[in-house]
């Protein structure tokens, strides 16, 4: 694993762009464009904040097996870099190889997801998720106690902990702070879409810049995709499947509009994470496409803003040259992390 704090560097993607076509760019396309300017720096929680050994000993915890029970799963098992921090199947799959429910989540930008986290939000806080796999019997299968004991019998754990929080001592608080720490800090490089965010004009094609206008304008994508990192961070039914979990409706039971909702995910790097859906049952962005333009399912509650498009095959088109435009290049080691705006080390 050559993935290392540190070690990568931002490299932006040279792009030759195919010229403007002309004719066909929506009068609101500045107004829209503002919305996605990059953030200035990676926000920490004041409760948790940043310093590089608290990330460095979080990178550590994270690739490493000693959070299973029997040390053959970490949480790189199923969150891998080299899959845009997902595992590229439709369902994550358990100890036994069974499948589980719903699929592995990508952890890019996360750091941004300022609201409740998991597909139904039954996570109240980054810090508040490692636990759960960590002790899952089907998942690692080590219960937080024996975590803390293993980790406090191992001397160069113990050194790391002392350095993150200037005191030995191996805690479950600490465990899931340095976790989180680490995690905030996979952000994902700039892509072409970016350089045209940030001013140059041929960063992008002309069909990709149509699907963008479509994106922001007729499809209404981006009531919900919203922003740098394409997400409002909330949850809606947009039709998906016919299966028979109702995501964040389990803990929102008065809730006609939460029956069948599920996080709306990032778009950032999308080329690269299908199978699609919290369920994995849409294989390929073609058929996502499709799903809305034939408007999911329609049921009480389904999102108002989805219905069907009616789009042509070049509006399709387009938009898939646009979603193409937020990945950032091809093959190896795609994910880094951002150095350039860290809060200084205290
Ligand atoms: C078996 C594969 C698997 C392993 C191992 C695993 N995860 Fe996950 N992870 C998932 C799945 C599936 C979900 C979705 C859970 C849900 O929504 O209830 C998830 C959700 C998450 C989320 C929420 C992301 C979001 O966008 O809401 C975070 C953060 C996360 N995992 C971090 C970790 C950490 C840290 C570890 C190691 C301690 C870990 N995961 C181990 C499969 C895995
Ligand atoms: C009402 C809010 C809403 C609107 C409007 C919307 N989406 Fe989504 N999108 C979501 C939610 C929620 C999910 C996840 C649903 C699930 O997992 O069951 C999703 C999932 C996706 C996915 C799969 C992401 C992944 O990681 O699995 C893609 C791609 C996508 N949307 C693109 C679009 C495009 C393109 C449009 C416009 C045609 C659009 N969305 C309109 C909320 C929305």
């Amino acid at each position: 694993m050559a993935w290392k704090v540190g070690a990568a560097v931002a490299v932006l993607v040279g792009f030759v762009g195919v010229g403007l076509g002309g004719g066909d760019v929506d009068p609101r396309r500045d107004g829209w464009r503002a919305a996605y300017r990059p953030p200035a720096a990676i926000p920490f929680p004041p409760e948790n904040p940043y310093s590089a050994a608290k990330a460095e000993l979080g990178r550590r915890l994270f690739f490493d097996p000693i959070l299973s029970g029997d040390g053959t799963r970490s949480c790189a098992t199923c969150h891998v870099p080299d899959l845009a921090w997902g595992d590229g199947r439709a369902r994550a799959a358990t100890r036994q190889q069974d499948d589980m429910d719903l699929r592995t989540p990508t952890l890019v930008n996360v750091a941004w997801q300022d609201g409740p986290l998991g597909w139904d939000g039954k996570f109240r806080s980054l810090e508040a998720v490692a636990a759960m796999p960590i002790a899952a019997p089907g998942n690692m299968n080590l219960p937080m106690p024996e975590a803390v004991t293993r980790l406090s019998a191992d001397p160069s754990y113990a050194a790391a902990f002392a350095e993150a929080f200037a005191d030995p001592a191996v805690t479950r608080e600490r465990l899931e702070a340095a976790l989180a720490t680490f995690e905030r800090l996979i952000v994902t490089k700039p892509t072409p879409f970016d350089s045209w965010i940030g001013g140059r004009a041929d960063a992008i094609g002309a069909a990709a810049q149509r699907g963008f206008d479509l994106f922001n304008g007729r499809a209404g994508c981006a009531s919900c995709h919203s922003g740098w990192s394409f997400t409002d961070n909330s949850f809606h039914d947009i039709g998906v499947g016919v299966g028979t979990d109702i995501g964040r409706g389990r803990l929102k039971p008065n809730s006609v509009a939460l029956t069948y909702a599920f996080k709306t995910p990032t778009l950032r790097e999308i080329g690269k994470r299908g199978p699609y859906m919290h369920d994995g049952s849409v294989p390929t962005l073609e058929a996502v496409i499709d799903l809305y333009d034939r408007g999911g399912i329609e049921r009480p509650s389904r999102s108002r803003s989805i219905k069907p498009l009616h789009l042509s095959a070049s509006e399709r088109a387009d938009l898939l040259a646009f979603l193409a435009t937020l990945s950032s290049g091809t093959g190896g080691d795609l994910m880094t992390v951002s150095f350039a705006n860290l809060p200084p080390a205290p």
